[in-house]
């Protein structure tokens, strides 16, 4: 297990503009916004709470902007005319549940806002990040997975392959951009990434698992939980995104942005139970259970991070164990915050 600590994020220039942060009040772009002012930024936040809470920014609600609006309203509204330094866009339609159960949601809020996005930035040429994900790469039938490798999905008639579409329609508009000199674009592809904050109401298997262990309900595991992902705390994730919207060599290019260290969802399921010393009892559910209108999972997933470290450096330092005894410590506060409000 890496010990380095994450590096500080650079401090930029007092004239380098505001920062516009979509989907700011969601659970990366809250831990983006903290580290973003934490520097000195000054943040404009938009975010229609679909996914996301104000609480997750309550730390420095009093030092930034927030628009409680609808993306697409605010660029045509508020927003318009408006230069920022640059653009980090994170709103969408997020987890494979929210996209099982509302499909045309889904699709519609992942290319549409993007391409508002990118014409918005489009007008000023600013640096824009756009954030992607690894469901892009589909089912290649292997496990490493490498930003030029090519992508497999199912057929159309399968739902699930739709956030892989939307996204990579995203990923396609973007390198056009680019590649036309209209906006120095990235794309990330964020691989699991987990952390305090994140919803276990969406699918997210490790905020779901920390739930059902500090409840002592049983940890239900989908299939015979040999599948294996890679976890990376979102304190990582967050340290890197700066750095690479800053690098200038990283325009018009997609980088894999995550942890290469695997885990079974059956190891994870121990390591939860044991880590937050519950007498939780783990259940496998067969996938035909799980979803009952279908759903393909792969085995494994994990990221070549060679790009990534030869543009700007990036290890994930944070231990696994961390990353669970916060999101428990953030679950166990938000139902004292709900126990209060109830009261
Ligand atoms: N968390 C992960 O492991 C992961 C993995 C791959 C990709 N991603 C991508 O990272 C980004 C952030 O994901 P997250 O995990 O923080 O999810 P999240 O749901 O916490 O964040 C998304 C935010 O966007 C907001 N939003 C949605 N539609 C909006 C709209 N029309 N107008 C304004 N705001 C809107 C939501 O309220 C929410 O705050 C997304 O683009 C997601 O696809 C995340």
């Amino acid at each position: 297990m890496p010990t380095r600590t994450p590096k500080p994020t650079p401090t930029r220039p007092a004239n380098a503009g505001r920062v516009l942060v979509s989907g700011g009040a969601g659970f990366i772009g809250s831990h983006l916004v903290e580290r973003l002012v934490d520097r000195g930024d000054r943040v404009c936040v938009v975010d229609d709470l679909s996914t996301g809470a104000e609480a997750n920014l309550a730390r420095v609600r009093d030092r930034i902007d927030f628009i409680g609006q609808d993306l697409a309203l605010a660029l045509s509204g508020d927003l318009a005319g408006e230069r920022f330094g640059q653009i980090y866009h994170l709103a969408a339609a997020v987890g494979v549940e929210l996209v099982m159960n509302e499909p045309v949601r889904a699709i519609e809020t992942n290319v549409d806002l993007t391409a508002q996005v990118l014409r918005f930035s489009a007008n000023t040429n600013t640096p824009t990040l756009i954030a992607s994900s690894s469901e892009v790469y589909g089912k290649p039938g292997k496990e490493l997975f490498s930003e030029e490798d090519d992508v497999l999905y199912g057929p159309t008639s399968v739902t699930r392959w739709s956030y892989a579409c939307s996204k990579a329609i995203d990923e396609y508009l973007a390198l056009a951009y680019a590649r036309e000199g209209r906006v120095p674009a990235v794309v990330c592809r964020f691989f699991n990434t987990i952390g305090p904050r994140q919803l276990g109401d969406y699918g997210m298997v490790v905020p779901r698992f920390v739930r059902a262990a500090l409840a002592g309900e049983p940890l239900r595991v989908y299939g015979d939980g040999s599948q294996s992902r890679c976890f990376c705390d979102v304190r990582d994730v967050t340290e890197l995104l700066p750095r690479l919207l800053g690098e200038p060599t990283a325009a018009g290019r997609v980088f894999n942005v995550g942890s290469d260290t695997p885990i079974t969802i059956m190891q994870l399921a121990e390591l939860v139970i044991d880590t937050l010393k519950s007498d939780s009892t783990i259940t496998t559910v067969a996938y035909s259970d799980a979803y009952p209108g279908g759903f393909e999972d792969l085995r494994h997933r994990r990221p070549d991070l060679t790009r990534v470290r030869d543009a700007v450096g990036f290890e994930s330092v944070t231990p696994l164990v961390q990353t669970i005894m916060d999101i428990a410590a953030s679950v166990r506060q938000g139902a004292s915050l709900e126990a209060e409000g109830g009261a």
